[in-house]
């Protein structure tokens, strides 16, 4: 096999890692809708348009909120290896399906808090199982929100007096999305896949089969296949709900606002808390606008999560990391 290229003035062996480990971001069905160019001077992140869904994200802001989680990631480990990132999001001369372009701003020592962030980068999981029903300490929603605004977005920790809203709204968007054929489609396509599987979501990561009193956890990635839960194993009654948001509602906005949701969610890996994402509700254009009032119409609503202790979830596979390259 040949050797893997190199950029930035790594080796082969380190060019592979940072790679490999962009390619452990979160994705909409695991789609993995991303590619990288290596070169000598850069590494260029693109969208993979082969891997986009149409059906629950036709614009594609999923798409790049997954890409800029791969970003963060990319960051973290190229600091790793010493190298400060410099990096130009939607870099004009690179093709229309650029989204970012990294190059080498000299020397970097990581300081501690980014390594422990590096650290969980293999760590972290869509957890989808119920939650305990012990409550997030403030200290840890202070740190997701801290981390989130890192990354020029801003975490909205949902009240006691919104979930209601909130709720109906979440079950609204899934109706709707589920009496799509085409979203029914690419929802049996993409999940509910077998062991061994290197893209999609396999029947072991899926929870629970969802059940009509669960609140937050409506949509099936078994494909069916999930047992039925034990008696008193039920969900959460109350999550910590959180939406990360954005300033504005660009492709740009995008890719913050997916570098932001990955800075949480490493950060959440750190303190030992589970998370997994409800994006009915910010992929149906209704009840992502409805949701947005809600905020007080500042802010748009880029993605929501569910967070609080779980127990472990198996890891989701990905691609091999040679098939993440671009080469011309
Ligand atoms: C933009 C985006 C939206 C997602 N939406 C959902 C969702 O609605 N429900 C869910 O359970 N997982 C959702 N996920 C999580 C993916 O299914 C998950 O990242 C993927 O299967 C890989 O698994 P992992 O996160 O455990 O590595 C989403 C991920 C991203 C990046």
């Amino acid at each position: 096999m040949t050797s893997f290229p190199a950029a930035l003035g790594l080796s082969s062996e380190q060019t592979e890692e940072v790679v490999r480990l962009a390619g452990l971001a979160p994705s909409l069905h695991n789609s993995q809708p991303w590619r990288f160019r290596l070169a000598s001077d850069a590494i260029e992140l693109h969208s993979d348009p082969q891997r986009r869904l149409p059906a629950a994200d036709p614009d594609d802001r999923e798409l790049r909120l997954a890409c800029g989680a791969a970003l963060l990631n990319l960051r973290l480990a190229l600091e790793h290896v010493g190298v400060r990132p410099v990096v130009t999001l939607l870099p004009r001369f690179a093709g229309s399906t650029a989204l970012a372009e990294v190059r080498d701003g000299g020397r970097a020592t990581q300081a501690p808090g980014e390594q422990e962030l590096y650290r969980a980068i293999p760590k972290r999981r869509s957890n989808r199982r119920p939650f305990r029903e012990t409550q997030v300490p403030t200290k840890h929603r202070h740190a997701l929100a801290a981390a989130v605004q890192r990354e020029q977005c801003w975490l909205h920790v949902m009240e006691r007096s919104e979930l209601g809203v909130l709720e109906r709204l979440v079950r609204h968007a899934h109706r709707v999305q589920m009496a799509d054929p085409r979203f029914r489609d690419q929802l049996a396509r993409w999940t509910g896949r077998p062991p061994g599987t290197v893209e999609g979501v396999p029947a072991a990561a899926a929870g629970p089969l969802p059940e009509p009193q669960d609140q937050w956890v409506l949509r099936d990635f078994s494909g069916g296949q999930a047992r039925a839960r034990v008696p008193g194993k039920d969900f959460e009654y109350e999550p910590l709900l959180v939406v990360v948001c954005s300033h504005h509602d660009s492709r740009l906005d995008d890719l913050y606002a997916g570098q932001a949701m990955q800075r949480m969610w490493l950060t959440a890996t750190v303190r030992g808390l589970a998370l997994s994402l409800l994006s009915q509700v910010v992929e149906v254009t209704d009840t992502r606008d409805e949701l947005s009032r809600l905020l007080g119409s500042t802010w748009y609503p880029q993605a929501v999560a569910r967070i609080g202790y779980g127990w472990p979830t198996p890891v989701t596979p990905r691609r091999d990391v040679r098939d993440l390259l671009i080469s011309d």
